[in-house]
């Protein structure tokens, strides 16, 4: 494709989108480039752009933690080539969603777990989450990740192997690929079309870059099929992901991960800190409703994909911090007494009855410190952002005895 002409210009927003302030000549497809040369020292990263707009699955905005203007410049590349992918597909699906769907229904309290929440629609709202103004963890994992740069690309130096784990939109680890220059990089999801996606926008805008797709359910083991014993391996786990896991689930994973990379591998990852309940509070329970419409996308997934008289609007969102436990939980609670069936199993519901359908984990740096070191991991260095609201800590796999 031949470049085409992009013009750019300064703004003084938080958040900046291509269209408020940006000119680009029609038919523009590429990505855009903040350098840190820019007159305040802004924050460098890459925006994608397609068809002149950026398009909802790769996000409107880009997160910048200065207020002050930036420049640009236009890196023209060509549309996204599949074949550049090298994919590795466990078929994690429908067979699992009416198994575990049955089970939790039955069981006592009833739960379901929040993998199930990213089909391709529940992925791209997970997205749209990321940029509310309530949920500071992606902004404020992204600031954080852009101030350790330089100290992670010595602390891990070039050619590694980048296993990337619940890689969603790949973005934040744009970061990581300018910086680090790995050899490769291994995209691990449950949520295929959303994989594919992403992987293909990494390929083509880093032409130089291995690039490999697992579609995984990683709860299940970490069976992918990138065991190279002669590479470092690096693991990134960002979005807090983790405490989507009970402590023991928890430990159970980072040990698998901890086998992935091998010993004295690294594991790079975001990790959400304990902080006042307003704060959690407001972050799962947006004024726009996003969150809720992520929550009840479980029950319309069920009702897509499964034999069920379910109607999810009977359901309603339910959020809240469970100082107790030191997590988040999210629920769905019926709005009425109703009798549903999925399959051939009929299920009762009393009115303000609930399923659970999630538990995000908050942590000191203490208390994760100890439950990496049941995995083997270390913390080899952690960073905070200034308000102390989220960690990311890079870890590192040493074997014990
Ligand atoms: C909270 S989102 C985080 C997305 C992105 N990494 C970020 O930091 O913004 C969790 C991601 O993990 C994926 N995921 C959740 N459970 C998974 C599982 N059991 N196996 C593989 N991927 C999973 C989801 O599809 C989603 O992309």
């Amino acid at each position: 494709m031949p470049p085409r002409r992009l013009e750019f210009g300064s703004l003084s927003m938080s958040r900046v989108s291509v269209g408020s302030g940006l000119t680009l000549n029609p038919g523009f497809e590429g990505v855009f480039v903040l350098t840190a040369a820019g007159p305040c020292g802004t924050v460098p990263g890459i925006v994608p752009v397609y068809e002149n707009h950026l398009d909802a699955a790769n996000s409107t905005t880009f997160f910048r933690t200065s207020r002050k203007p930036f420049r640009g410049a236009a890196v023209v590349t060509g549309p996204a080539d599949p074949s550049r992918v090298r994919l590795f597909d466990a078929h994690p699906g429908t067979a699992d969603l009416r198994q575990e769907v049955l089970a939790g229904l039955a069981a006592r309290p009833r739960s379901i777990p929040p993998k199930f929440f990213y089909d391709e629609r529940g992925s791209a709202l997970f997205d749209r989450i990321c940029e509310l103004p309530e949920y500071y963890q992606t902004r404020t994992e992204m600031g954080i990740l852009q101030h350790a740069l330089p100290e992670l690309g010595q602390l891990l130096g070039a050619e590694c192997m980048l296993v990337e784990l619940g890689s969603g939109a790949s973005k934040k680890v744009r970061l990581l690929l300018e910086r680090l220059r790995p050899s490769a990089y291994v995209g691990v999801d449950i949520s295929k079309e959303f994989l594919l996606t992403s992987t293909q926008a990494l390929a083509r805008d880093y032409p130089w870059l291995e690039v490999h797709a697992a579609c995984v359910d990683f709860s299940a083991g970490l069976a992918i099929p990138h065991r190279d014993h002669a590479v470092h391996k690096v693991a990134f786990y960002p979005g807090s992901s983790i405490g989507n896991f009970g402590p023991d689930e928890a430990v159970h994973l980072l040990t698998d991960v901890a086998e992935l990379v091998g010993d004295d591998g690294h594991l790079l990852i975001g990790v959400d800190l304990k902080k006042p309940v307003g704060i959690l509070d407001a972050a799962y329970n947006d004024a726009a409703g996003v969150t809720a419409e992520f929550n009840l996308n479980l029950l319309h997934r069920i009702a897509g994909e499964l034999d069920t008289d379910l109607d999810p609007d009977t359901f309603e969102h339910y959020a809240f911090y469970n100082p107790l436990a030191g997590r988040i939980e999210m629920h769905l609670i019926s709005r009425l007494r109703q009798s549903l069936r999925v399959e051939d199993q009929t299920f009762l519901f009393g009115a303000g009855e609930g399923i659970h359908t999630e538990n995000s984990y908050k942590y000191t740096v203490a208390e994760f410190a100890e439950l990496a070191l049941r995995a083997g991991f270390y913390q080899q260095q952690v960073w905070l952002d200034d308000e102390a609201l989220f960690s990311v800590q890079l870890l590192q796999h040493r074997p014990r005895g």
